[in-house]
């Protein structure tokens, strides 16, 4: 009996993308460098599981509770999330990327917002892998609102509350039909999960490293998945009922 690993790459990668600030502490320079450094190693990413046949990345650009970060930290986020934008949505529509948000767009700057509109309005029929950016995202307020929506389509007589089940609950996630992550990878060292895709990750296999987000590279990319290759999916069942015969 061999020991049945993932054979095939993750079809779905969340990201949190840790380790910018102390990036740039470590250089003696303002939190601020080691956001823009943030940026290319975000860039570098996405190229890089786009290229291993992933149909979905996500990555926590920005979660619900950053906004209590100091208030020149935020407005340089702010900044920088409309600079990449401008910058780089072309060069992604060109490669048949599709950018999707998730994340309650109402605290924005209309700038952002409308960026935001263009940027996903552009890429909407193209059929390469899904980028999502979770901006202002929390697990929580993702589960809130489904909750709400669920509870309004129970109201209107749409479904009763015998009809609720996991399906139903998870077509009101912001995520909405994307199938759930296989992999969940974050940076910087810390091993949490932070208000992320709460409901989602149920099953998804983590990986924790301690390497900064600015020096998240092609390696450390090549070692998340090469640790994913090696785990063994039980969803709930033995290790022996997952195994298979040789030759299978
Ligand atoms: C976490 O590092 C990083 C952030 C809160 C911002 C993430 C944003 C980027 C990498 C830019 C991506 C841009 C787009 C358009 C998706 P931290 O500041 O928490 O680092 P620290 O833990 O060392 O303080």
């Amino acid at each position: 009996m061999t020991v049945q690993s993932q054979a095939s790459n993750p079809g779905h990668i969340c990201i949190i993308m840790d380790g910018n600030g102390r990036w740039a502490r470590q250089r003696l320079m303002p939190r601020s460098f080691g956001h823009r450094q943030g940026v290319d190693a975000t860039r570098r990413c996405v190229e890089f599981f786009a290229g291993a046949g992933v149909d979905y990345l996500t990555l926590f650009a920005f979660s619900s509770e950053n906004w209590k970060r100091p208030e020149e930290e935020v407005s340089n986020l702010m900044e920088l999330f409309i600079r990449s934008l401008q910058r780089y949505t072309d060069e992604l529509h060109e490669k048949g990327l599709r950018i999707r948000f998730i994340g309650n767009r109402d605290r924005f700057a209309d700038k952002l917002r409308q960026q935001i509109e263009q940027t996903e309005l552009k890429t909407v029929d193209n059929r390469g892998m899904t980028l999502i950016i979770a901006a202002n995202y929390g697990g929580h307020w993702d589960i809130v609102n489904a909750a709400r929506e669920l509870a309004t389509r129970v109201q209107d007589g749409e479904i009763s509350i015998a009809q609720i089940d996991d399906r139903q609950f998870a077509s009101g996630l912001a995520l909405g039909e994307v199938p759930s992550p296989d992999l969940f990878i974050r940076t910087g060292g810390e091993q949490r999960i932070s208000n992320f895709l709460l409901w989602q990750l149920a099953y998804t296999e983590f990986y924790f490293c301690d390497c900064l987000w600015p020096d998240f590279d092609d390696r450390e990319m090549q070692l998340a998945l090469d640790e994913y290759h090696r785990r063994q999916r039980r969803y709930g069942k033995t290790g022996d009922q997952v195994e298979v015969p040789p030759g299978c």
